[in-house]
Parts: C-alpha cells; structure tokens; sequence
C-alpha cells in the first residue's frame, strides 16, 4: 500500500496528519453533514466547512450563482449560520468523525477574526482553522485583507494569537503578487497556505441590460481557473516553506497531481463537488491509481516534481 499522509502543520506542536492529500473546499461542501449519505466522506483527507462568522448571514441577493464556459460565477456573501450555531449544531457531530474537519472563518475586521479565533478555540470536533482574506476590509475602506501583504500579515498574527489550532491562511488571487502576501503571512505564524480562492468576474444579460449577478460581480471558479491555480501554487511554493494546500478547477484525480507537483502538499476540491458530489472521492481514487500505475509508494516523492 503506497503512504498517501501528509503533515499539513510540521511546524505546529501537534501537527495537522491527513490520511491523504484531498480536502473539500470552503463553501462546496457544506459542513460536510449534506454529503455524508452520499458517500464515505471519513476516508477524505479534511473537510473544510463553510465560511463562519462571529453573526449568521443571509448573504447577497439572488441570482448568486452562474454558470460559465468551464466554470461558474458566484457571489453567495458568505451565507452561514454563525459561529455560535455552529459550535453548538455541528462541532458535536464532527467530534464523532475520523476525518478531520476545518472550520473557514471570515472577519470584517481584524478584531473579528481574533474573535472568532477565541471562540473556537478548544472545542472538540475542530482540527483547525482557515482564513479566509478575501472578505472586505472595512477598516481599511473596503478592499480584501488578502490584497496587501500588510493587511492579510496582521489578520493572520491576530487569529495566531488567539488560538491554539493549526492556521491554514487561504489567499486571494486577486492582489498584484500573490508570493508577497504568501511571504507576510508566512512570516506572521501560518501554518500552511491555501490557495485560491476565486477569481473576480461578472457576466452581464444583453437583453435586460443588467449584470446578471445581484451583487453585479462575482468570484469564478471551476475548471476555467485550473492554469491560474496552478501557477500561483507553483510561484507561493517556492517562496515560503509552509505546506501549500492547492485549489482551482481541481476535478480528476489528475489535476490533484499537476497540483501536487507543482508544489501543492495536498488539495482541495470545490466547484466538482456540484457536477458530481462524489468528486474529492473520486479525486482520491484517480490519486491512488495514478500512483500505482507509475509505481510511486510515498505521495511526497510526487510534492514538487514539477519544480526539479
Ligand atoms: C458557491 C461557492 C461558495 C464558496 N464559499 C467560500 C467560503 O465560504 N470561504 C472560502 O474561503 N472560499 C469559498 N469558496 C471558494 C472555494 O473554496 C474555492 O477556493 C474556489 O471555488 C476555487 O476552487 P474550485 O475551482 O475547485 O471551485 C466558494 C466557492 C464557491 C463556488
């Protein structure tokens, strides 16, 4: 049997040890309770849930999903029940799982996050924190902490502070240098880094002359944004030291791979999950047959590949 773990946090004192590489994507997934009679979802590697707040939200206005040429548009607004329903609600039934799962958290403000970072800190059932910096930053007039290395430096120190889970930061595509902001919260006490997040689009219906979005703009994803994905992951792995944790138009246990090998020490699936539900399983398997077909015993000799 070929070793498929991954260490997602080797600097952190009790580590992150996935059994493999393959993780759902914040927001595809639900809290990974919706999937659960659809599949095995412990033989997963993480689960990541949905984007939490310190409040529940409702989110934008409809339409918030489109779908586009290898890809789909949305612009949900982080609609999700809060952090106190889910501590309450899910953390419980998580508690009881194999698989370890990973709460995404999304702030307004730096002291959101610190907020939210104490309130789950210590509750069983969480393996670890995600960051999401791609929310608007209010106290700075509305662009994402994730645009400057600054801004996403001092959300990533605050949720360190004040917490003692593992801290994966997930980045936005949408900044000028990805590897700077990388570098910033690297040097700000991340665990490991995952990326992307979407990319800012819109579409527009000619014949009500109207952005066809509620909100007018919204985040591509899906297949369409692979090669973009796939450069950043290349360019951030040979900046930092961190694990890197890869995500974008992931949907064949291949593109898990090109992943991989680009730097990535595991991977994440989104937008697949709503074509096949299935998918991160199927993602699996394509990972395991493709390492038995070429003879590959341990994931990490595969982490990279494309970088020698
Ligand atoms: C409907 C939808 C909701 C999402 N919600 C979140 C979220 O709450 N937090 C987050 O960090 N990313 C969120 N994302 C981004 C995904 O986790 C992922 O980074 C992105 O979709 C790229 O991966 P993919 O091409 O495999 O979908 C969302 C994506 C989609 C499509």
């Amino acid at each position: 049997m070929a070793n498929l773990s991954v260490q997602l946090a080797p600097k952190y004192r009790q580590g992150l040890h996935l059994a493999n590489p393959v993780m759902t994507a914040s927001g595809t997934f639900g809290y990974g309770t919706e999937y659960n009679h659809l599949f095995d979802i412990q033989r997963l590697g993480a689960i990541v849930c949905k984007g939490t707040t310190l409040k529940p939200r409702d989110g934008n206005s409809q339409p918030r999903i489109m779908e586009t040429p290898s890809g789909m548009l949305n612009s949900i607004g982080l609609q999700n029940i809060g952090v106190k329903a889910l501590i309450r609600e899910k953390t419980p039934i998580w508690a009881e799982w194999r698989v370890p799962v990973i709460v995404n958290i999304a702030g307004e403000t730096v002291d959101e996050y610190a907020e939210l970072a104490r309130e789950l800190d210590g509750v069983t059932g969480i393996s670890g924190l995600e960051v999401n910096i791609s929310c608007p930053n209010i106290s700075a007039g509305g662009a994402e902490f994730g645009v400057h290395p600054e801004s996403a430096a001092k959300v990533t120190a605050s949720v360190r502070a004040n917490t003692s889970l593992p801290v994966l930061v997930k980045l936005t595509p949408n900044t000028g240098d990805i590897t700077k902001v990388a570098m910033a919260v690297a040097e700000a006490g991340a665990d490991a880094i995952s990326l992307i997040n979407t990319v800012r689009g819109m579409a527009v219906d000619p014949f009500t002359r109207q952005a066809w979005l509620g909100n007018r703009t919204g985040g591509l994803s899906g297949p369409a944004i692979k090669p973009i994905a796939l450069a950043m992951v290349y360019e951030v792995a040979g900046a930092v030291e961190l694990p890197v944790v890869g995500c974008g138009g992931i949907a064949s246990g291949t593109d898990a791979i090109e992943f991989i090998m680009a730097g990535a020490s595991a991977v994440q699936v989104g937008s697949a999950s709503f074509v096949n539900p299935r998918a991160p399983l199927d993602i699996l398997e394509g990972i395991e047959q493709f390492m038995a077909r070429e003879g590959v015993k341990d994931i990490s000799e595969l982490v990279g590949a494309a970088r020698r």
